[in-house]
C-alpha cells in the first residue's frame, strides 16, 4: 500500500473491537510519532497512554468519544517550550506540533491496520485536571486507539470532500 491508498484507507474509528493493543505496537505508534516535525524541533509535546482501566474510565467521564477502546492517547504540549514566532506576537507552535505528532500516529496505525479517531470533544482543562498533569501543559486532544470491530464502518461524512477548487487557489 502506497502512501496515498493509505490516506484514502484510513477513516475515523468509532467503535472498537476488545483486542488489545499489543505494546509492541503501540511502541512503533509511538516512534512513529517522535519522528514528526516540529517547530525548531523542539519537541514540547506530551503524549499520555491511557490503558488502566481506572484511566480509560476517566476519559469517559469526560466525553463520550472513547468509543469502547481499551487505549487512549492523550496529546499535550509544554507551553514554556513551544516556538514562539519573534516576527509575530502570539504566533506559537505547540497546537501544530502537536497535531503533526498526532497525524503520523493516525496514519502509522491505519498502516498497521489499527484505527484511530481524532478527538477533541471533551473539556480540556478538566482532562488536564483529572490526570494531574503540569501547571504549564496545555491539552490539544485524545485518541482512542485500537482494532476496529468487525462492524465498523466510516461515517457517512468520511465520504464528503470538498472539491480542490474550493479549499485550493492558485495565486
Ligand atoms: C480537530 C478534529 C477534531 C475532531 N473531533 C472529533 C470528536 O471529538 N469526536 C469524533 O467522533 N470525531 C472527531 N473528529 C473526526 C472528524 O469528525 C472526522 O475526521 C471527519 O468527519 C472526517 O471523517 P474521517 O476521519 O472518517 O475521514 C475530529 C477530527 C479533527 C481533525
Amino acid at each position: 500500500m502506497n502512501f496515498l491508498e493509505l490516506a484514502e484507507k484510513r477513516y475515523s474509528t468509532r467503535k472498537f473491537s476488545d483486542r488489545p493493543v499489543e505494546d509492541e505496537i503501540l511502541q512503533k505508534l509511538l516512534e512513529a510519532g517522535n519522528m514528526a516535525p516540529t517547530a525548531k524541533n523542539i519537541q514540547p509535546q506530551r503524549i499520555y497512554v491511557l490503558k488502566s482501566k481506572d484511566a480509560v474510565a476517566k476519559m469517559e467521564e469526560l466525553s463520550p468519544c472513547v468509543f469502547g477502546a481499551k487505549t487512549v492517547l492523550l496529546f499535550a504540549y509544554d507551553e514554556t517550550e513551544e516556538w514562539q514566532n519573534p516576527l509575530e506576537e502570539g504566533i506559537h507552535a505547540g497546537v501544530e506540533d502537536v497535531s503533526i505528532v498526532a497525524t503520523h500516529i493516525m496514519l502509522a496505525a491505519a498502516d498497521l491496520g489499527l484505527g484511530t479517531c481524532w478527538c477533541n470533544y471533551f473539556p480540556n482543562s478538566k482532562a488536564a485536571e483529572a490526570f494531574n498533569l503540569p501547571e504549564k501543559e496545555r491539552v490539544v486532544l485524545f485518541m482512542p486507539v485500537g482494532y476496529p470491530a468487525e462492524d465498523d464502518k466510516p461515517s457517512p461524512r468520511h465520504d464528503k470532500r470538498k472539491p480542490l477548487s474550493e479549499t485550493v487557489k492558485e495565486l
